[in-house]
């Protein structure tokens, strides 16, 4: 009897597996397109891996196929290694129109041996400026990182390697819009913006280096897929999936600590300069 149970219990566990596995090797050809860079963005290794790249005469750029309304949202990025001043790689999620919503993942590129600088943005109703900048506690040129967004009802969680970074709460009852209603492809580009990223501006792009070249694999959405005239792949009153529900606990909000203290670079909640009449009401939230 207790050898019955556990071999069906092996076969369960590898039912599982089969079926999660099937999830996390998502395909880059299916789940995305090359919007633009005339052949500079590539597919490659059966799908399992998306290159952009960056020269003198253009950048490149890839957008989704799905349109995701609420959802946990992972990839690895691997960024323009060596002297990448200059560059930006930006990764997020946006929807369309003047009154759009946005979650931003900037990666501004710098000297050899200097540090990137990750930036953050959110933009509710076509409305932004709310930066938060930090370091990274590693090199993210050397290896692929995990770079995820966590987007429900609460909240908004930016983490990388699965350590949250900045959390954007739900600020409805303070008068501060929320994206809950419009549908967000997940965009990524790669170009030079040497007029500002680094230093703000002070360090041009290095065109003798060029090609730049930014590697993305292990695409992971667990997300309600919003198509134009059907109903949410997650019906109605959302999903029953973990993450729907998911909010910052304790030891989350430690690691979230951490990273402010040690690795914030600027925090638009903190610019005392820039909001000399008081603090967004979102930066209140407790
Ligand atoms: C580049 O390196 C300089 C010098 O360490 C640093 O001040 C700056 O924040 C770094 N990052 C960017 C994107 O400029």
């Amino acid at each position: 009897m207790a050898s019955l149970l556990s071999t069906n219990l092996a076969i369960l566990l590898l039912f599982v597996y089969l079926v999660s596995n099937s999830f996390v090797s998502a395909n880059f050809y299916n789940d995305f397109d090359i919007t633009w860079g005339d052949g500079r963005g590539k597919i490659l290794d059966n799908g399992n891996l998306l290159t952009l790249s960056l020269d003198k005469s253009s950048g490149s750029g890839f957008e989704s196929r799905n349109e995701y309304l609420f959802g946990k949202i992972d990839m690895q990025l691997k960024l323009v290694s060596g002297n990448s001043a200059g560059t930006v790689t930006a990764y997020y999620l946006s929807s369309k129109g003047t009154k759009w919503d946005e979650i931003d993942f900037e990666f501004l590129g710098n000297l050899s041996g200097d540090p990137y600088i990750l930036h953050t943005n959110v933009f509710t109703q076509g409305k932004g400026n709310r930066e938060q900048q930090f370091y990274l506690w590693f090199d993210p040129t050397a290896d692929f990182h995990t770079y995820s967004i966590l987007w429900n009802p609460q909240l908004i969680l930016f983490s990388v390697d699965g350590i949250p970074i900045r959390e954007f709460k739900n600020a409805e009852s303070k008068g501060v819009p929320f994206p809950n209603n419009q549908p967000m492809r997940i965009h990524s580009s790669l170009w030079n913006a040497d007029d500002w990223a680094t230093r703000g501006g002070l360090v041009k792009t290095d065109w003798s280096q060029a090609p730049f070249i930014a590697s993305y694999r292990n695409f992971n959405a667990e997300a309600c897929v919003a198509k134009p005239g059907s109903p949410s792949s997650c019906g109605g009153s959302g999903s029953t999936a973990l993450w729907w529900s998911e909010v910052v606990d304790s030891s989350k909000q430690e690691r979230l600590k951490w990273v402010q203290k040690n690795y914030m670079v600027y925090n638009y909640c903190s610019d005392s300069k820039r909001f000399p009449q008081g603090y967004p009401p979102e930066c209140n939230m407790g």
